[in-house]
């Protein structure tokens, strides 16, 4: 397994108050899943993502990645692992406004120490496989949406990292670039990248091989996509609303024009 974790929790404390934000969470994802995780807001999702990106530590529970206890491991030893194993990309893009898109994608590997010359080359490599290879010396106030989590894609795997995380990223992009960006996980996926990915669109969801459902920090369901009822009816409305488009659409037998 690439990712297990069982009987996880994690209590936030705000002065007196507990917030119990996850409360027991089991989970095996296998390498190379693509694995979508959804459920109403406040259920959980961003807390067990941080956890599984390393960003932050459970109160309870196993978390093993790749075999090897993250439960266990302190600060030092989380942020290697994180450098060297996750690759995580925000609803926000989370990009250095001042830096190029090339200085972005180079950052993770600088952390870790590598020669700038094999940096820069790395990250090159990086952005023409999103798509960006004529826009490299652009800031990101010179991209579209797109391109910015482009960039934050390319920076995220730079590494070549053994779990993609990904927190809503189509969250802040119109429909034609939520296209763009699912379209870039599916091509990941293909080449053999494990993806883990939050969303709240079922459009998103269904490109994934697996739906695992959260509420109030919990696993409330968790099937195949295809298997997923709350998914299946969402596919039969597209269905049928695209048979009621073709129905009523007048003389649409034509060539298009
Ligand atoms: N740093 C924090 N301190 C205290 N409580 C927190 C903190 N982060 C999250 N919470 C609480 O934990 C619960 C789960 O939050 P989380 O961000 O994981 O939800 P989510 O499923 O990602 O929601 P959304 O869909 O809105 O992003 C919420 O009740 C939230 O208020
Ligand atoms: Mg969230």
């Amino acid at each position: 397994m690439t990712i297990r974790i069982r009987q996880l929790t994690k209590v936030y404390k705000l002065g007196v108050e507990r917030v119990h934000a996850l409360r027991g969470v089991d989970l095996d994802i296998a390498r190379n899943e693509f694995v979508a995780i959804m459920g109403a807001s406040g259920s959980g999702k961003s807390t067990m993502m941080h956890i599984l990106g390393c960003l932050d530590r459970p109160t309870s529970g196993v978390y093993e990645l790749n075999g090897r206890p993250m439960h266990k491991m302190g600060a030092g030893q989380l942020a290697r692992v994180r450098n060297e194993e996750i690759g995580f990309i925000f609803q926000s893009f989370e990009l250095l406004n001042r830096a190029t898109a090339l200085k972005n994608v180079m950052l993770p590997m600088i952390y870790s120490r590598r020669h700038w010359a094999t940096a820069r080359k790395r990250a090159r490599a990086a952005l023409d496989r999103v798509g960006l290879g004529d826009r490299m010396g652009h800031k990101p106030n010179q991209l579209s949406g797109g391109q910015r989590q482009r960039v934050a894609v390319a920076r995220a795997l730079v590494n070549e990292p053994s779990i993609l995380l990904a927190d809503e990223p189509t969250g802040n992009l119109d429909s034609a670039t939520t296209h763009e960006i699912i379209e870039l996980f599916r091509q990941l996926h293909a080449e053999g990248q494990t993806i883990v990915i939050v969303t709240h669109e079922e459009e998103v969801a269904a490109h994934s091989q697996r739906i695992v459902r959260l509420r109030d920090g919990l696993v409330l369901s968790d099937h195949p996509t295809r298997e997923d009822p709350t998914h299946r009816r969402w596919l039969e409305g597209q269905a049928a609303a695209a048979a009621e488009a073709a129905g009523s659409r007048p003389l649409a037998q034509g060539a298009p024009a």
